[in-house]
């Protein structure tokens, strides 16, 4: 910027005659090395140009406003005559600058009252203390998150100081944590309700850049949401779902083939990495109808989701994250991440909706129906090519991660289990036997492992949890609650309260014995009521083949030294990754298996 840095009186030199009049600056004591580099603007120079001798002069220093213009090589008029321009687009600046400063100082004050009237509003609701005025309770979860801890044992804590409803605030937000059954009930059964805008809106872009936008399970417009699922339920029918037997069988094959490698070659098998490659490998052939195969072929997708969920993780909770030029690097591999998924969309979209126009007969998937969401050919604009990849988006993240987390904690327990691990195999032994082909009827057979996948879900809910905006007032336990609120359900939190689970930390799936009693309201892993998890049903399918087939074929124990940690990266998983020993016949110590 073009400033004055210093006025003070100088002793300016006639130029040497028959030099041409360049302005002559001499250095006073009172001129740094540094300020030496500065130029100077005479504001008396006619009497210098006349050829005046010698003389008092004020001199303004100014840093030159374009560092390329060198003032030296100028004659004194033209030297002074940008000098000129340059004051008065000082002064002007100055003005406005000094406008935009008591503006922004206005803005700000009227915020801070703004947060105040917020605080004083909703403060009569219990909540653990703010961190500071501004940020609220985000630099607790910030401090956690540094040290790679989970934010759900923080809001489980606070649920059982804070009682069925408490309060968090983040700048102007007011977030109140429900863990009452009734109201979570009430509001989550309820299509009044839609997802709230501040904690979905990391969803929908990631630092600017487009991520789920207005797909399934960011849509917050009730006609919108309403629209595309209609669209989509076909694909999710039990129908529909009975012709991916062929493809749930397939995948888990191949995995089984590469564990028998695995325990051939008496190696480690890093079962978290495996089981997302099916995954993944499934939700691709099934929804989008492309081959990947990734147990062989290596693949940029498990990390572009992976870095996609982690920045939406810090987006959400750290309000100031992407101030600071400290995370730009890892900003720009988030975006970059979240541009190679839908640029792969984008193409695979373009190679089905080609086919479709050549008459080819093209399955009635995901994908297809993912096109039909969009508007006819004739007048498709570019909001609905973006429309389409916020769904292609959705689906290869929702439809992969959480079932292979799953996956990955069902192993462990059972790893840590041996006497479910035992009761289960002997349950596939009995259903399947040897047979290679699981078929969708043996599938209902599996009661006990479907409860030890439901147990699974209880302790490691790996999407734990949704919100809702409240616009109006509510009565939660006895509290009055003035409407405009998010109210925050955490699965995590009520799937681990002693006063829902008796020893909540106790891994035990007869909790979802068929005879007993159905948790009320404290236990949806997938959501509840309209919003709920559309793939359900193909996830825990998909689950029980790969389930069954590892449990048909093979005994493991945990390789010892690891944890049992979860990460949290948005979804949760296991921190170890899941180190397996396996063996393809016969049954290890069970001792062994113990942790
Ligand atoms: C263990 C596996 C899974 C878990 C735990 C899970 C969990 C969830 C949860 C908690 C929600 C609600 C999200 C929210 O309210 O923001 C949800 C929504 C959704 N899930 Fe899943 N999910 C799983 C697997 C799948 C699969 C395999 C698919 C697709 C093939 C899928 C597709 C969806 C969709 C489309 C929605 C949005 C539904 C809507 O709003 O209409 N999910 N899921």
């Amino acid at each position: 910027m073009f400033y004055i840095v210093e006025t003070e009186k100088f002793t300016l030199m006639r130029p040497q005659r028959g030099s041409n009049s360049r302005p002559l600056v001499y250095k006073t004591s009172a001129l740094t090395t540094e300020l030496w580099s500065l130029y100077c603007y005479v504001t008396d120079y006619p009497r210098f140009s006349n050829g005046a001798i010698a003389g008092d002069f004020h001199v303004f220093f100014y840093r030159p406003y374009c560092r390329h213009v060198d003032f030296r090589s100028l004659t004194l008029p033209a030297a002074c005559t940008i000098m000129e321009v340059f004051a008065v687009l000082f002064s002007v600046g100055a003005k406005a600058l000094t406008w935009l400063c008591v503006i922004l100082f206005t803005a700000f004050l009227g915020y801070c009252f703004y947060i105040k009237y917020i605080h004083m509003k909703y403060d009569h609701i219990p909540g653990p203390p703010r961190d500071s005025f501004f940020l609220g309770h985000s630099p607790t979860f910030v401090r956690i998150m540094k040290k790679d801890g989970i934010v759900h044992n923080k809001f489980l804590e606070w649920a059982e100081i804070y009682g069925p409803v408490y309060r968090i605030n983040i700048l102007h937000y007011i977030i109140l944590v429900v863990t009452c059954p009734e109201a979570i009930k009430e509001i989550l059964m309820s299509p009044k309700y839609s997802k709230d805008q501040f904690l979905y809106k990391g969803l929908i872009n990631l630092f600017g850049q487009r991520f789920l936008g207005n797909g399934l399970v960011t849509a917050r417009d009730h006609e919108l949401w309403y629209k595309q699922r209609r669209i989509m339920d076909p694909a999710f029918s039990s129908l529909y779902l009975r012709g991916l037997m062929g493809t749930f069988n397939e995948r888990a094959e191949k995995l089984m083939e590469k564990l028998s490698e695995i325990a051939d070659n008496n190696t480690e098998a890093n079962m978290l990495q495996l089981v997302n490659c099916v995954t993944l490998d499934v939700i691709a052939k099934v929804a989008f109808g492309v081959d990947l195969d990734l147990l062989s072929n290596n693949s940029p997708f498990p990390k572009a989701i992976e870095v996609c969920l982690k920045g939406m993780v810090y987006q959400i909770r750290d309000s100031l994250f992407q101030f600071n030029p400290k995370n730009w690097p890892f900003i720009n591999e988030v975006r970059e991440a979240c541009r190679l998924l839908r640029t792969t969309g984008a193409q695979w979209i373009h190679e089905r909706k080609t086919s479709m126009q050549n008459g080819e007969d093209v399955p009635k998937d995901i994908l297809t129906q993912i096109i039909k969401t969009a508007a006819t050919e004739k007048n498709m604009t570019e909001e609905d090519e973006e429309f389409m990849l916020d769904n292609f988006v959705t689906f290869f993240i929702a439809g992969q991660e959480t079932t292979a987390n799953q996956l990955a904690f069902c192993i462990m327990e059972l790893a840590r289990h041996p006497e479910i691990l035992d009761k289960v195999m002997k349950e596939v032994d009995d259903v399947i036997g040897m047979k290679q082909e699981i078929s969708y009827d043996d599938l209902g057979k599996l009661i006990y492992l479907s409860q030890v996948l439901k147990e699974t879900l209880r302790i490691y809910p790996t999407a734990p949890g949704t919100s809702r905006d409240i616009p109006g007032d509510m009565t939660i336990d006895g509290i009055h609650l003035p409407g405009g609120f998010i109210c925050l359900f955490n699965s995590y939190a009520t799937g681990r309260m002693e006063k829902f689970f008796k020893e909540p930390l106790k891994f035990d799936p007869d909790r979802f014995h068929p005879d007993s009693p159905k948790p009320y309201y404290c236990y949806f892993p997938f959501a509840l009521g309209p919003r709920s998890c559309l793939g359900q049903n193909f996830a825990q399918m998909e689950a029980k083949v790969v389930m069954a087939k590892l449990l048909q074929r093979f005994d493991f124990s945990l390789v010892p030294g690891q944890t049992f940690d979860i990460q949290d990266t948005g979804t949760l998983r296991p921190k170890s990754g899941l180190l397996l020993k396996l063996y393809t016949w016969g049954r290890c110590d069970l001792v062994n298996r113990i942790s």
